[in-house]
């Protein structure tokens, strides 16, 4: 089945909501470490889904959204950063893809995606940082991110435990 990855914008209908909700917790209940701890509260995955839209709309993130047959399995966003000193940079976050969807190329056509999102709006350097036992390290290297450090402890996976994260970058090619 093909898959299409397109911007989203708000106001979220309820299917998209709903969508991201599921994906989501599908990360969280997978074990990723993407800033939410388990149990995890419907209510908190709202709040923070509406949070998200609200960026969207104010100019200050992008949000896209791989779809089959218009259901979301996978998403990423750009929150682009706004200090006067830094608008050629960009910090892609969330990067999720559906357990039943992944090894498939998705993730990556995603971080492709945003890559592409982050040149047409003038962003050239690209920040990320991400669970040093995670799943996706592999997908940043060889995608072109550079290995800046790890920062000890720096996060909890849902857990509870302490976790290592790996901060990246990538300077894009200049048009
Ligand atoms: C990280 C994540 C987004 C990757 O999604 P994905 O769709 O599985 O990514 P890809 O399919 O592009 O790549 C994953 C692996 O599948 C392999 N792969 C890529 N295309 C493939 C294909 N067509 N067929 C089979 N395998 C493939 C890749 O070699 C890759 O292996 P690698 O990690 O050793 O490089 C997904 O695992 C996820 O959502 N994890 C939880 C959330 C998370 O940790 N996000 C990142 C931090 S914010």
């Amino acid at each position: 089945m093909s898959t299409s990855i397109e911007p989203v914008s708000p106001p979220p209908t309820a299917a998209d909501l709903a969508g991201l909700g599921a994906l989501l917790r599908d990360a969280v209940e997978g074990g990723a470490s993407v800033g939410f701890m388990l149990p995890l509260p419907d209510a908190e995955v709202t709040v923070y889904w509406t949070s998200v839209y609200a960026e969207v709309g104010s100019g200050s993130r992008i949000l896209l959204a791989a779809r089959e047959a218009g259901r979301i399995v996978g998403s990423v966003q750009l929150a682009l950063a706004g200090k006067p000193n830094a608008l050629h940079r960009a910090e892609v976050q969330k990067l999720l893809v559906q357990r039943t969807h992944r090894g498939r190329g998705l993730g990556t056509a995603l971080l492709q995606a945003a890559e592409a999102a982050a040149r047409a709006g003038q962003r050239s350097l690209l920040v990320l940082d991400t669970s040093a036992t995670g799943n996706a390290l592999g997908l940043y290297s060889r995608c072109g991110y550079t290995r800046a450090g790890v920062i000890p402890r720096y996060a909890r996976d849902p857990d509870g435990p302490f976790i290592d994260t790996v901060i990246y970058y990538k300077e894009l090619a200049r048009p």
